[in-house]
Order: C-alpha cells, then sequence, then structure tokens
C-alpha cells in the first residue's frame, strides 16, 4: 500500500526527495513556509535549477501536492521528512531555528496512529533525541481527538547539486538511524522499489548499466548522524589535499593531472574528488565541516585534519587573487573577467561559493569585474546586491576588453567557446583556468598566456 509521507522544506533534499518518492509511488505532500517558492511549485514550475527535476515533477504531479498549511501536509502522514536548512552560526554551530519551528509544526498537526519522523536535514549528533523531545512537548499541547505514536529516525542525504535525482535514484547507499526497530522497517519498505531497483526508470534519468540494488545501512541514532558529518568531511579533506600536493606540485616542476591520475588508480584511494583547483564550496562542505569541529570541542576534542581542510580551502580562493595580482601587478582600473558563479556547474546555488569572496576581493582592490554563469545570473542579481558587478549577456562578453579572464566553474561549455574571438577581445591576453577545463596548448597557440593552478606554467 502506497504510503503518505510529508515532506517539510522543498529545497534542494526536500523537493529532491518529494518528487522522488511520489514517482515511486508514495503519495507526498510538500510543506514550505515560502509562500512565493509554493506558488511556483504549485503552478507546476521548478523554483530551483536542477537537471530533469521539472520534467520528473511533471510526470509525478498525480501523487505530489504542495502547501503552506502545517495541518494539511502533516495530519494524515505516515512518514515526515524534516529536510529544513541548518546553515552555520558565525561559531561555527549549526542554526537550530528551522529545525526547531519544523519539529514543533509537527508535534502540533500529527494525528496518524504510528508516525515516523525523519530527519533528512544535516543535523549534529544527538538530534533525533532533541527532535523527539519537542515533537512531544508540542504534541502534548494540541488537543488530540485520537493517540499517535512517533519515533524519531535519521536519514542523512548525500545527494550532489547538479545530479541530485540521479544520486537520489541511484544512490551508493541509504542510511537509516533509528533506536525504534519499527522505524527502519518503516523506511526499509519506503525506500524498497530504490534498494530493489524495481521502479521504471525514467527515459531521461536511465538506470546505469549493471546497476542492480542500493546498499541499505541501518545504525544507531548517533551514527547515522556522525556518518554523514564524516562522509562530508572526509571528501572535503580528499580536496584539500590534492589543492595542496598540487601548489607544491607548481613549485617543482610537476603536473598535478599525472598526479592525480597516479594516485587515483589505487584502488584504496580511487580516482574520484581529486580534480586539483580552486576548491570546494557550497551549502554543505563548509558548514558540516564547521559543526564537525564545533562538536569535538564540545567534547573537549581537538580535530586538526578536518580544520586543516577548511585552511587549505580558503587558500585556494586567496591564491587566484593573488596570481592575478602577480600578473597584472596593480588591480585597481583593470578589468577582469569571471566564469561561472555558481560552486560548481549544472546548479544555481551561490551558497558559500568560491566567485563570491574571489570577485568581492578583486573589488575590494579596485578592479572592475565582469561574470557571466549559465544558469546563476538571475539568482546572483538578487543575492549578490552589495556587490558592484557588470553581468555579461553570455560568456563571450566577459573577455571584451579584459585584462584578465578567470574560469571558476567548469561548465562543459566553456570548455568549446570561441578562443579566437576571445583572444583578439581582449585588451591583456592572461587566462586563469582555475578548474584545469581549457587545452592548455590551444590557448597559447592563440597568444593566450595561461595558469593553470596546480601545473607549473
Ligand atoms: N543542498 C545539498 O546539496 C544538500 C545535500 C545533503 C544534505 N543537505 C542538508 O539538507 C538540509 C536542507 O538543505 P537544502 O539545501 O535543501 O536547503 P534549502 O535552504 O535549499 O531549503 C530549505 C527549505 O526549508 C524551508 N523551511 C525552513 N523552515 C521551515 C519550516 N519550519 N517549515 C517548512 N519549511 C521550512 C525553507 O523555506 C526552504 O525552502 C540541510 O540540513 C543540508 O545541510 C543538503
Amino acid at each position: 500500500m502506497s504510503k503518505k509521507v510529508a515532506i517539510i522544506g522543498t529545497g534542494y533534499v526536500g523537493l529532491t526527495t518529494g518528487v522522488a518518492l511520489s514517482y515511486l509511488g508514495c503519495e507526498v505532500t510538500c510543506l514550505d513556509v515560502d509562500a512565493e517558492k509554493v506558488k511556483t511549485l504549485k503552478a507546476g514550475k521548478c523554483p530551483i535549477y536542477e537537471p530533469h527535476l521539472a520534467e520528473l515533477m511533471d510526470l509525478a504531479k498525480k501523487n505530489l501536492k504542495f502547501t503552506t498549511d502545517a495541518k494539511e501536509a502533516l495530519a494524515k502522514a505516515e512518514v515526515i521528512f524534516i529536510a529544513v536548512g541548518t546553515p552555520s552560526n558565525a561559531d561555527g554551530t549549526p542554526n537550530l531555528t528551522y529545525l526547531k519551528s519544523a519539529a514543533q509544526s509537527v508535534g502540533a498537526n500529527i494525528e496518524s496512529p504510528f508516525v515516523v519522523i525523519v530527519n533528512k536535514s544535516t543535523v549534529p549528533i544527538g538530534s533525533g533525541n532533541w527532535v523527539e523531545s519537542i515533537v512531544r512537548d508540542a504534541y502534548r499541547g494540541q488537543n488530540q481527538t485520537q493517540k499517535s505514536k512517533f519515533t524519531v529516525a535519521s536519514n542523512p542525504e548525500f545527494l550532489r547539486e547538479g545530479s541530485a535525482l540521479s544520486d537520489m535514484l541511484y544512490a551508493d547507499r541509504i542510511v537509516v538511524g533509528a533506536d525504534d526497530p519499527k522505524a527502519v522497517e518503516v523506511l526499509r519498505d519506503l525506500y524498497k522499489p530504490l534498494i530493489e531497483q524495481t521502479f521504471l526508470a525514467p527515459g531521461f534519468l536511465m538506470r546505469p548499466e549493471g546497476f542492480k540494488s542500493v546498499h541499505f545501512l541501518a545504525s544507531d541514532l548517533q551514527s547515522a548522524e556522525l556518518i554523514k558529518y564524516a562522509a562530508n568531511a572526509f571528501l572535503a579533506l580528499k580536496i584539500s589535499f590534492i589543492n595542496e600536493i598540487a601548489e607544491l606540485s607548481e613549485k617543482v616542476g610537476a603536473d598535478i593531472t599525472h598526479i592525480a591520475k597516479g594516485i587515483g588508480l589505487d584502488s584504496r584511494i580511487g580516482n574520484r574528488f581529486l580534480q586539483a583547483g580552486i576548491g570546494w564550496g557550497g551549502s554543505c562542505f563548509g558548514k558540516d565541516t564547521a559543526a564537525l569541529i564545533a562538536t569535538g570541542q564540545e567534547y573537549g576534542l581537538n580535530m586538526p585534519i578536518s580544520k586543516a581542510a577548511k585552511d587549505v580551502n580558503s587558500r585556494q580562493r586567496i591564491r587566484v587573487v593573488d596570481i592575478l595580482m602577480n600578473e597584472l601587478k596593480i588591480l585597481k582600473g583593470k578589468k577582469i573577467g569571471i566564469l561561472g558563479l555558481a560552486f560548481k556547474p549544472f546548479t544555481d546555488d551561490l551558497r558559500d561559493a568560491p566567485a563570491y569572496e574571489i570577485v568581492q576581493k578583486l573589488i575590494e582592490r579596485g578592479a572592475k569585474v565582469v561574470v557571466y554563469d549559465p544558469v546563476a545570473m538571475e539568482r546572483a542579481q538578487k543575492e549578490w546586491k552589495g556587490l558592484e558587478i557588470e553581468y555579461a549577456n553570455g560568456a563571450m562578453e566577459v573577455f571584451q576588453e579584459s585584462d584578465a579572464v578567470c574560469l571558476i566553474t567548469e561548465w562543459p561549455e566553456f570548455a568549446s567557446l570561441a578562443f579566437d574571438e576571445a583572444a583578439s577581445a581582449m585588451r591583456n591576453k592572461f587566462i586563469l583556468d582555475g578548474r584545469g577545463l581549457f587545452e592548455q596548448a590551444k590557448l597559447q597557440k592563440l597568444g593566450l598566456k595561461t595558469t593553470i593552478l596546480g601545473r607549473s606554467s
């Protein structure tokens, strides 16, 4: 029998989860406090840029509702996913305001006989118990016509923006942490079509060849919560490690792509997340490593490895500005073009995007900055109001009369720009490739001087 599911929060995680579960046959109601977002969703439009999400939303629409009304979403729900934001406070600890208010509305509105409340947000260790106590207090305050029983589980999300749906439908693993075995069974049953890969793959998101099942890992609550932080810290560390080696490799005249390949072929290391460049950004790695360090501090534990991952990553952004200073000597009055604004390709998410900090530093030094991104321009105009930047109409415009152009986000379409035209449009022909996307020899033949992070010039 199809389950009645509610999702609280329709951001990257909540909306992807809601769309995927409704496609798998659950009756899903997504709840958000952002009335504008809900209006867009009710009109059948997707408020974020995420490949194939709008298409799957359309396929699943008969099972999918959107509302701002907590009672409508939660009263009949048997499984409730909390997927609200948990951004960082200034001291690195996660801000749990949204989580608390979501838990309160759960307690105030549930009516089903047995409800599994699932923390899908990335939350600090111990949040499962905390959420349970908030739900209990709010539940006691409501006028109960019939008794509901509820239990809390942790089901951390590992999707990557830009490939969120594919990561959800063809996941590496599903982790469920709960102290109540019934919660584990409800979620195992809910995810059965994913675990056993019995659903009909959508035509635009075919099942990878040979992909037969998803590993389901059940654990206690705390372990599931810590798995999420540990996974993100490890990935952040892997990127920072290759970036540290890349800096040394520039100095000794080595090529980081050879090094990454050479170490990545070792199956104990693996070749993913070994691309040297400007480093990581986005809404998760920074805040989750900070939260892990803060948790360590709470228990009197220093976490130097996670700290180093953050420090090396911050250094990468400063290096971009240093390289430009070194090349152009004076930035005041110079025109710098920026290719890519979002923290990675195929998303419009600007949270902790390296481009922001780099542009900010360039403006502070008196440079004029012109930017282009294939999908994040509208958001940048809204969210980066404080930055005095020029928004280009197309990628080629950032080269016009520029003294340097920096590639910040590796959109594949940037690799095939008309570099001959770009070269003649530039005032000073310097390209900083922050992601190792361009073919250096091709650019150099056109008279463009290039610096690629991690490779000696
Ligand atoms: N974005 C990612 O790539 C990613 C990946 C894995 C895990 N996560 C984690 O998932 C969580 C959600 O992240 P996101 O990027 O989807 O966030 P988001 O900011 O895109 O979306 C959060 C949504 O929750 C809504 N909201 C806030 N309080 C609410 C409430 N009380 N009731 C109803 N709606 C409410 C907001 O209006 C917003 O639409 C975070 O904890 C994050 O760390 C994110």
